[in-house]
């Protein structure tokens, strides 16, 4: 048991020893790891610390905005919004493989940090440090013999592997806490309850939930798409009882009728799983109502989209993402 204002002075005081009166540099995700750990090392050395968002078009829906928001507006950090859209959609095209869009998006994703480190430079802000918000169970995965079948199965892109290639000192306050901890310690920093307590988001984003090619027009309508099932989770309190849930989208068409018309759109494909551990989940008997009222919502809101439908597969055989 411990107690969270000690927890944080304590934490605070490491970190400002450490870092002394150098600058660090952290990407900043819109995840719970990524975002305690800003604000935490902000709440030690406020604009030593420069947060670097990276909007690759893969992104939830207002998930920048709610960043800038959260992070510049609220809490006052130094935040450097990157659109590299078009950078990210142009290395994509006519990539259809899962693992070759994982590879592109990893490496471009680094490719992008570095140059905005670089930019840092010369405006004056040469960073020393690189934080990460890696955590007590990333650490033992990096050495776990359980895991590396798991990563020959998907490589799992995160916001790693950057040091080496940024000749940078590694900060990671986070690395002793378990996700609960980290949560715990969020709220305290002052976080919304939601954005701590949120499902996790993979690192390639969208790009393995459009399946295929990935292109900008379907990560439009599947971000829409996915805000109103989320949004639906939550009002029905059925959020916190799946451990991850989204939408899919299938490059594939099908005809259906509005009004006197017909049509032949795209379909989307929901996905809401209950697990301990991901490496075995159930798909979630979420009620007949609330899907329902996901599939009317979609189809009625998000021109593009004639059908939904529900994932009933467990993982094994299936995993929890389709790519
Ligand atoms: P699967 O699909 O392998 O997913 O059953 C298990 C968990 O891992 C997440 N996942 C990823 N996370 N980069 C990530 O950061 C990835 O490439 C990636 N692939 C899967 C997935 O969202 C689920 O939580």
């Amino acid at each position: 048991d411990w107690n969270m204002p000690d927890y944080i002075e304590e934490a605070v005081k490491r970190i400002r020893e450490q870092v002394g009166d150098e600058e660090v540099i952290l990407g900043l995700s819109g995840g719970v790891d990524s975002s305690v750990a800003a604000a935490l090392i902000h709440r030690a050395i406020g604009d030593q610390l420069t947060c670097v968002f990276v909007d690759h078009g893969l992104l939830r829906l207002n998930e920048g905005k709610l960043v800038m928001e959260m992070f510049a507006g609220r809490l006052h950090a130094r935040v450097v919004h990157v659109d590299a859209v078009d950078q990210f959609m142009g290395h994509l095209k006519g990539v259809t493989d899962p693992e070759q869009k994982r590879k592109i998006i990893g490496r471009e994703f680094v490719e992008v940090f570095q140059t905005e480190a670089r930019k840092l430079r010369v405006g004056g802000t040469e960073a020393k440090w690189l934080a990460q918000g890696t955590i007590y169970p990333d650490v033992i995965e990096s050495g776990g013999a359980k895991n590396k079948k798991a990563h020959t199965i998907k490589s799992h892109h995160n916001v790693g592997g950057l040091p080496e290639t940024l000749g940078l000192k590694l900060l990671e306050p986070l690395r002793d806490l378990f996700k609960d901890e980290v949560r715990e310690l969020g709220v305290a920093l002052g976080l919304p309850h939601d954005m701590v307590y949120r499902h996790p988001f993979p690192g390639p984003g969208l790009g393995v939930r459009i399946l295929g090619e990935v292109r900008q027009d379907f990560a439009d309508l599947l971000r829409r798409a996915d805000a109103i099932f989320i949004d639906e989770l939550r009002a029905a309190d059925w959020y916190d009882k799946t451990s991850q849930a989204f939408a899919v989208f299938l490059p594939v068409k099908s005809v259906g009728v509005m009004g006197d018309g017909r049509t032949y759109e795209y379909v989307v494909a929901l996905r809401a799983v209950q697990t301990q551990d991901f490496m075995t989940a159930h798909w979630a008997e979420l009620p007949h109502s609330l899907l329902g009222k996901v599939s009317n919502r979609i189809i009625n809101e998000v021109r593009g989209i004639n059908r939904v439908v529900y994932d009933i597969s467990g993982k094994p055989p299936a995993t929890i993402e389709w790519e």
